[in-house]
């Protein structure tokens, strides 16, 4: 999938820390003491090494490893190094922030998570599987199965309606999805613009579209690469609730991209890109 990767994002104003999230029962929306990215790292390690001395229910409650991953660019004869051997652990219904300066390398961390870019070193296991070692077929139904992906600019295609747009990942894999798709329409308020084209919707609304567009397939693990980045702080506010919402709601895992300190903290662990590894 070709995208466009140089999108300016906004910082959302961090107005309205005290969003409808909070309203939840505190049993459901637990925010743990953050782990450090590698003590978690080895801690989960830890959890799959028991259960590979049988207590398999331990090693089913981690959903995204890589191990040593590498990705570089080459520009010219320079080549740029942006994931320097990244280790990661994210268990299971785990609502992760990941957090960086531009350029830190976030989004190709978050693409070769999805699938989407293959790293030159090292593994990605989602769910426990091998995403690389998959042949290009079976890791498109795989990714299309299992993994829910949002954009910062929404990528909705112009010509089709909210409805056809979240039935595209239904048709892809060959089945009449429009049911389905209107019920993610009415779950992220849209169900009375069904019918409208991506330009007749504000920049609020064709993300709830993206969003629905990516839980469609029901995923087990929904990335979203700054859904907030090109909102004002009431759009950004209600768009990350909801993610973390539908994350509960879904017993999904979340990984999120943000610029906003102040939001991160509302998942249960922030990670921090820098130089090439997890802080
Ligand atoms: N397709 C590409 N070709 C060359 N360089 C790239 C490409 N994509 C990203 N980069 C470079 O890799 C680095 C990390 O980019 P990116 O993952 O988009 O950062 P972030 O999302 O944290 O802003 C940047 O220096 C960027 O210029
Ligand atoms: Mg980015």
């Amino acid at each position: 999938m070709q995208t466009k990767r140089r999108i300016a994002g906004k910082k959302g104003s961090g107005n309205w820390l005290r969003p409808p999230i909070w309203g939840l029962p505190s049993s459901v929306v637990k925010i743990p003491a953050p782990l450090s990215a590698a003590a978690s790292y080895c801690h989960l390690r830890g959890l799959a090494l028991e259960a590979a001395g049988g207590q398999i229910r331990e090693m089913s409650d981690v959903m995204i490893e890589t191990v040593d991953l590498h990705r570089s660019y080459r520009i010219g004869s320079k080549s740029i190094e942006v994931l320097h051997g990244v280790d990661l652990g994210i268990r299971r219904g785990e609502r992760v922030f990941l957090c960086g300066p531009s350029g830190a390398g976030k989004t190709t961390l978050l693409y070769t998570l999805a699938g989407l870019e293959r790293p030159e070193r090292g593994l990605v296991r989602i769910d426990g599987v091998d995403l690389y070692a998959l042949g290009r077929q079976e890791q498109a139904r795989f990714r299309n199965r299992k993994i829910g992906y949002v954009f910062q600019n929404f990528h909705l295609l112009p010509e089709l309606t909210a409805l056809e747009n979240v039935a595209v990942p239904g048709a892809i894999s060959g089945v009449d999805s429009t049911e389905a798709a209107m019920k993610a329409l009415e779950r992220v308020g849209l169900g009375e613009r069904a019918d409208h084209l991506p330009a007749e919707l504000s920049g609020g609304e064709q993300q709830r579209v993206a969003i629905a567009r990516a839980i469609v397939n029901e995923p087990k693990v929904l990335f979203a690469d700054e859904p907030t980045g090109n909102l004002d702080s009431i759009n950004s506010g209600q768009i990350m609730t909801m993610l973390l919402e539908l994350a509960i709601e879904h017993s999904m895992t979340l990984v999120v991209v943000t610029h906003d300190a102040a939001l991160a903290e509302l998942g249960d662990r922030r990670l921090v890109i820098r130089d090439g590894a997890i802080h």
